[in-house]
């Protein structure tokens, strides 16, 4: 069936300003980390990215060793491109990234111009696209020297393969250098992409204040953390979640009684204000200015929706983010 979106796509959903740039992203975008692999079923893969879109959700999130098997992500949604999205491929932003291991050898991994504009090649073939909106650095490379994956960024940039470059997981002073050749070249970094949720602060001993200074955007990624920030995990490992799974980032020994008595309060405070706990979660992450995006994962339509839905609840009072460190504590 032909695939026509819901008209009403921008009219809910906020779109901020990724940094000192031209672009803006929805406050909530969506991630093809886990369930849009090869070993997951097609049609439910579909269905969430084309009810993300239905919901304003212009923003997708991709890398080079999404599956599993790696790459099995960009091929999964280069299909529904090709399916479903193509007509609407200039109301899209599409990113992916190199860093991590992708093939064996000395050139599949880290940060060298060699692998990352022949990795670039190889994701976008799979999505069969001729750009994509944002390619990241994946991780800080520690031998490349950062003027060579830097102007790898930018040539990248310049040879038309990606509009705009970012980085994810570079610490604040590297964030720094890094911000500086890439001004220097020419293609400033729009955004960087940090893990950032209740359960993971390191952004905000410095790194929050370095974009904002050099006016880069931040998406945060696992705001829920993996979904332990939900109520999914309070009374067991439920069939079919992430921690149940063998190939889940998320394990058991993740779901400590400390954090799972932490979750519990939290999910009481929580439902007093109206919201689940997801919905806090993400209104949490939200609350800095220097947050253009909370980058989600999803199994499940549904836990788009309620991502979405936790935009109409976004202020805390100072009683509120108080009774929130003191749990975190
Ligand atoms: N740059 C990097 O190094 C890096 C690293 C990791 C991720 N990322 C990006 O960030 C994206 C998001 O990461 P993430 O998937 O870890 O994010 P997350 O939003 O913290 O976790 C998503 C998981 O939480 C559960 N969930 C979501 N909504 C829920 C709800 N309403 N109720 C109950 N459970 C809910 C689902 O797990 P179940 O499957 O159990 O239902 C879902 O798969 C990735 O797809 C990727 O694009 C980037």
């Amino acid at each position: 069936m032909t695939y026509l979106p819901n008209e009403t796509r921008y009219a809910s959903m906020q779109y901020r300003r990724s940094g000192r740039s031209g672009l803006k992203l929805p406050a909530v975008s969506l991630g093809l980390w886990h369930n849009f692999g090869g070993v997951d079923t097609f049609s439910n893969s579909r269905e969430m990215v084309l009810r993300a879109f239905d919901l304003g959700i212009t923003h997708l999130d991709l890398a080079n060793n999404y599956g599993p098997p790696p790459g099995s992500a960009e091929e999964t949604f280069g299909q529904i491109i090709e399916k479903d999205l193509r007509p609407f491929r200039d109301e899209l932003i599409i990113s992916s990234k190199a860093g991590y291991t992708m093939w064996d050898g000395p050139y599949g991994d880290w940060g060298s111009r060699k692998y990352l504009v022949s990795s670039l090649d190889q994701s976008l073939k799979r999505m069969g696209l001729d750009y994509v909106d944002i390619f990241y650095h994946h991780r800080p490379d520690p031998e490349t020297p950062l003027e060579e994956t830097m102007q790898a960024l930018d040539f990248i940039v310049r040879s038309g393969r990606a509009l705009y470059v970012g980085i994810s997981n570079y610490p604040a002073e590297k964030t720094r250098e890094a911000s500086k050749i890439l001004k220097s070249l020419g293609t400033p970094c729009l955004i960087h992409q940090p893990k950032y949720s209740m359960f993971e602060r390191w952004v905000e001993d410095g790194l929050l204040q370095t974009l904002q200074e050099e006016g880069i955007g931040c998406i945060a990624f696992s705001p829920l953390a993996q979904g332990l920030l939900t109520d999914k995990y309070l009374g067991g490992i439920p069939a079919g979640s992430r921690a149940s799974k063998a190939h889940g980032f998320l394990r058991p020994a993740h779901l400590t009684e400390e954090k799972l008595t932490k979750v519990r309060k939290l999910n009481e405070l929580a439902q007093s204000r109206g919201q689940t706990l997801a919905q806090m979660a993400l209104a949490w992450v939200l609350r800095h200015e220097a947050m253009t995006s909370v980058l989600i994962g999803a199994s499940k339509v549904q836990q788009i929706e309620d991502a979405v839905a936790a935009l109409s609840r976004l202020d805390f009072s100072t009683e509120e983010l108080q009774q929130i460190e003191t749990t975190l504590r």
